[in-house]
């Protein structure tokens, strides 16, 4: 059986899976309970400075977007960073410590951007708490207004110069989470690794009004008449995620820096995905939040199961295969001509693809013939755009099949070898001679293709 245990900064857990920052891990009886279902390590929901705690609203705090079957998508919230006081939760993660060796176990911090407040958290968060340490640099709602979470998240040198701090006055591993409420998540990864820090972690929260009341014109979640913006996270995220973890793990700059990934992760394969663009560890709330903490059981089981199938013993096997062929869109090869087909079998003759590929696409599939209905693609229409496949209810009854030779829908040859855009002669900027994406970065621990 696969070997799930993972190594992060130091940091020992028995499989990659750790719950995120958030409610379900906001006090010790929840997080025994989520390390009895089996969690690798957690990390705590955020501590603020000591003295009177935060107060959230005592009405509804999420929002949220379900698909036609009830399930949900996307979750939003206007939650605060912990509400209990600073001395009960240290308590109780020092206790937590004790009692569960074998888990990661991580505090997640949130205070003023001085050095003063910064230096008082740091004080009180050792290794008779936790592990390491996660810095929000992330929410962005209520605390942003105060001048923390994703305020310093989106000012690439107040993050180095928090993360220089924490590197000074703590001995703990630093992971700085970041907020994806900025253009170019590269700028805040770089800043990170700049002022020391061990690690980032992404993604928090993403800016958000999930829906209009339209009875009372306001958004959701309403209190009293009002609505604030949410953060907005769960399955819906997991493809914006997935993108700033590959720009982080590709950029020269953060390349090799070590990944905890978080978005909408919620199984086994969600999990696999962010592995294999590089990340060491995998952080989960609305999963947790939806189906509670024996969630992870499918998601270890399943990760086990798929890695024994492919062969790869521990998690290493795997970590960062996808991230050297992420490229740029310019390098992508325009000699891969594909054309869809359907197969006539699978097909319930629904009209889906017709429609699609008629009114918002290339005109490329038939629907009669001989006065019955009949879905076929026309080869000499058909750019292989996918769209039929993706709008498709039968799973695998349209798929793109590969062309080599002649493309009927151009009437030329397809070149036999790799083209790209570089030196297209449509590209204006185009070079005398066709650029190669640049080689992939390979680090010396890294797996062989
Ligand atoms: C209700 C709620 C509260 C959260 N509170 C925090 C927090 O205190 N600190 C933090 O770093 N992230 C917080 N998050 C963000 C999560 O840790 C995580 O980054 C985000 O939800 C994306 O992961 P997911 O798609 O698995 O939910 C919160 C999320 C939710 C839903
Ligand atoms: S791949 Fe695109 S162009 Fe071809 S049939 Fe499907 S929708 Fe039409
Ligand atoms: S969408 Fe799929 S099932 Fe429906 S007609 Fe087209 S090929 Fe057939």
């Amino acid at each position: 059986m696969a070997d799930l245990s993972v190594d992060f900064l130091g940091i020992r857990s028995p499989n990659p899976f750790w719950l995120a920052s958030a409610p379900p891990t906001d006090k010790e009886y929840n997080v025994n309970r989520a390390f009895e279902a089996g969690w690798g390590g957690v990390v705590w929901k955020t501590l603020g400075s000591a003295g009177p705690a935060v107060v959230n609203v005592n009405g509804p705090r999420y929002g949220a977007i379900h698909g036609p079957d009830r399930r949900l998508l996307g979750l939003n919230n206007i939650e605060l960073i912990t509400d209990r006081d600073l001395d009960t939760n240290l308590e109780e993660m020092a206790r937590v410590k004790r009692n569960w060796p074998d888990r990661a176990l991580i505090a997640s911090l949130m205070v003023p951007c001085d050095e003063e407040s910064w230096q008082a958290i740091l004080s009180r968060v050792d290794r008779t708490v936790c592990d390491g340490m996660e810095l929000n640099f992330g929410c962005p709602h209520g605390m942003s207004e105060r001048g923390m979470g994703s305020a310093v998240g989106q000012v690439p040198e107040y993050i180095e110069m928090v993360a220089r701090w924490c590197k000074q006055h703590s001995d703990l591993p630093v992971i700085v989470k970041l907020t994806p409420n900025i253009t170019d998540i590269r700028y805040p990864a770089r800043a990170a690794r700049k002022g020391g820090a061990d690690a980032v972690s992404l993604i928090n929260t993403i800016s958000s009004i999930v829906s209009i009341d339209l009875d009372h014109f306001a958004p959701t979640p309403t209190i009293d008449g009002k609505g604030s913006h949410g953060g907005y996270c769960g399955p819906a995220v997991k493809p914006i995620a997935l993108n700033m973890v590959a720009e982080i793990a590709r950029d020269r700059e953060t390349y090799g820096v070590p990944i905890s990934g978080i978005g909408g992760i919620t199984n086994w394969r969600d999990a696999a995905e962010f592995i294999s663009l590089g990340c060491g560890t995998v952080q989960v709330c609305t999963a947790a939040m939806t189906y509670g903490f024996k969630v992870v059981q499918e998601m270890a089981t399943g990760l086990s199961e798929w890695m024994d199938g492919k062969g790869y013993a521990t998690i290493e096997d795997f970590r960062g295969k996808a991230t050297r062929n992420v490229t740029d869109w310019q390098y992508l090869n325009l000699s891969y001509v594909t054309k869809a087909r359907i197969d006539q079998d699978l097909c319930i003759k629904c009209g889906r693809c017709y429609i699609a590929c008629e009114d918002t696409s290339h005109q490329a599939i038939t629907s009669m013939l001989d006065g019955r209905r009949h879905f076929e693609v026309i080869d000499e229409e058909c750019v292989g755009c996918n769209l039929c496949v993706n709008v498709c209810p039968v799973e695998d009854c349209i798929t793109m099949e590969r062309i080599e030779g002649f493309d009927p829908r151009t009437g030329a040859p397809i070149p036999a070898e790799y083209t790209n855009w570089t030196a297209h002669p449509n590209n204006p900027m185009r070079k005398e001679a066709m650029q190669f994406a640049p080689e992939p970065m390979v680090l010396e621990n890294e797996p062989a293709e």
